[in-house]
């Protein structure tokens, strides 16, 4: 079996709290916070133990807040390897409004990553056995700059990694650089920003996918599209899957469930139809939930069946 690992450089710890009303100035009565793991790559890892496989999640914990965090995942049995980094791990802060049904998503700067920190968290990514993959998912933290996370990519896959990555903007497009990535996950305003240009007919959507494929930087390149589903494209050709029509409560969550399903189907040799219906299933069931919560074996199955069946 392929072994599984994430990087997440910039982890947090999620709290999540219900307040009647919201106003400025007055104190805001909020309900007994509920702590989550947070950050790209320990979400990819927390989809895949919930679909029933296995990753092990590599990040920097710091201080309490780092402490916490581990605990949490120790909690749902989701394996871990951490550094001990000086900087507390940030918290982030999702306030549910009452009265308006309203999501409030407070977002905290990443903590600081030293020299000698990042250099802790790349000897660990060296350290994995050459066939395994290695997800990178989330945004780069105050202190690593695109260069360094190029560079760390050029490295593992010169240790034999397959790595898959998740991710926007400038930390993408620095992720593309040293080619040959096994999957790659932009949404259309992603891929829309890295090929620089609009993408306003499904056929741009795929030419600018094909184009990342016929250059040499991904194997596979999957657009998220939200409630439209994904489309899939790989040296042989392309896929489209849409999700069945759904109430969705919140879209929190969808795009690191539907790579971490991805990821554990690429683990298991599966073709790019059928790993892209399961992200796509994995994407919609984290939208079925209320709040943060991750994809469900149960409901990714049951859209899976659904999709397998048109
Ligand atoms: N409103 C929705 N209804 C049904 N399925 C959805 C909806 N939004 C997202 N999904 C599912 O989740 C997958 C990923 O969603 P999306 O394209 O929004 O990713 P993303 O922009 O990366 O999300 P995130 O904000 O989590 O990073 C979609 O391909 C789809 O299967
Ligand atoms: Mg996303």
């Amino acid at each position: 079996m392929v072994k599984i690992y994430t990087l997440t450089l910039s982890p947090s710890l999620d709290s999540a709290t219900v307040t009647p009303q919201i106003y400025p100035e007055g104190k805001l009565r909020c309900s007994a916070p509920m702590f989550e793991p947070g950050g790209g790559g320990i979400n990819v890892a927390r989809a895949i133990t919930y679909l029933g496989g296995n990753a092990t999640a590599i990040f920097p914990a710091g201080g309490a807040t780092g402490e916490h965090l581990v605990s949490l995942l120790t909690e749902e049995k989701v394996p871990v390897e951490t550094i001990n980094a000086e900087d507390w791990t940030r918290q982030n802060l999702h306030v549910h409004v009452e009265s308006s049904g309203e999501q409030y998503r407070f977002v905290m700067p990443g903590a600081r990553l030293s020299e000698k920190e990042f250099h802790q968290l790349e000897e660990k990514v060296l350290a994995i056995e050459s066939g395994a993959i290695l997800v990178i998912s989330g945004s780069l933290p105050p202190g690593v700059d695109t260069a360094k996370l190029t560079q760390l990519i050029r490295h593992a896959q010169g240790n034999g990694l397959r790595c898959i990555v998740d991710s926007s903007g400038d930390a993408l497009l620095a992720a593309l650089e040293p080619g040959n990535l096994e999957l790659v996950k932009p949404n259309q305003k992603e891929l829309s920003a890295l090929v620089n240009r609009e993408l306003s007919q499904p056929d741009d959507v795929r030419t600018a996918a094909q184009e990342l494929v016929q250059s040499g930087k991904a194997h596979r390149v999957v657009v998220s599209l939200g409630p439209q589903g994904a489309l899939a494209v790989d040296k042989t050709g392309f896929v489209q899957v849409v999700p069945p029509p759904m109430k969705s409560q919140s879209t929190v969550g969808a795009g690191d469930s539907m790579v971490g399903a991805m990821t554990l189907k690429l683990a298991q040799g599966a073709s790019l139809l059928e790993m892209t219906r399961y992200g796509v299933a994995a994407g919609s069931a984290a939208t079925i939930n209320q709040g943060t919560r991750l994809c469900s074996l149960a409901d990714t199955q049951k859209i899976v069946d659904y999709l397998a069946s048109q």
